[in-house]
């Protein structure tokens, strides 16, 4: 299951990595909290179910994540990956659900809505991706993947979320596949993926 708000890139890399049988992983459903972004075409052009939930449809926050919550159970999903989702889930719902979500910063640096301007900002010359098990907070559970990628001196907001993006999707379609195949183990902080597959 991914859980979407927006353009989808992530979610096409892991749509494209499942075609091949061996990767291991299907995408049960794509949930989205708002209609009309390109993550929810690119599930329906995949044959996907989708679904949206959004959260102006409900009178409390309460009540929108327990509506989530209902559909995402109906999929019966093993692992819930929000990729690019930007809301922030109850702790109910990660405690029925494996969460997953990718941020585009080295947490714990630059966590929240804008991590490659924050990154930019402070003049780090290295800066990257994080895949990490979310927790209560804001882009502070225990870390499953992270990669790296370089500043320039030129860079902007816009190319450098665009450099770490690319890095991220490959990092986040190789760490779902090992999961998937291998599994994963959550012990306070530390996190081990695939050792089954090992
Ligand atoms: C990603 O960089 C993600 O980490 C951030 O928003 C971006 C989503 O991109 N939260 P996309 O929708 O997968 O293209």
């Amino acid at each position: 299951m991914v859980l979407v708000s927006g353009a989808g890139t992530n979610l096409q890399a892991l749509l494209d990595a499942c075609g091949d049988p061996a990767y291991g992983a299907r995408i049960v459903a794509v949930g989205a909290d708002r209609d009309g972004i390109e993550g929810l075409a690119r599930a329906e052009r995949a044959g996907v179910p989708t679904f949206v939930r959004s959260l102006s449809d409900f009178e409390t926050r309460e009540g929108w994540d327990a509506a989530l919550g209902v559909v995402v159970e109906r999929f019966e999903p093993d692992l819930v990956v929000c990729a690019g989702f930007m809301k922030l889930l109850s702790t109910d719902f990660l405690a029925r659900f494996l969460t997953l979500n990718t941020h585009p910063a080295l947490c714990p640096a630059f966590p929240g809505m804008h991590g490659p301007r924050d990154a930019l900002e402070h003049g780090v010359k290295v800066t990257g991706a994080t895949l990490f098990v979310v927790d209560g907070g804001v882009d502070t559970g225990p870390i499953v993947a992270q990669v790296a990628v370089p500043v320039a001196d030129d860079d902007d907001v816009a190319t450098l979320h665009e450099r770490i993006k690319v890095a991220e999707r490959a990092m986040l379609v190789e760490s779902v596949g090992r999961i998937a195949r291998g599994g994963i183990e959550v012990a306070g902080r530390r996190v081990r993926v695939g050792r089954a597959a090992d």
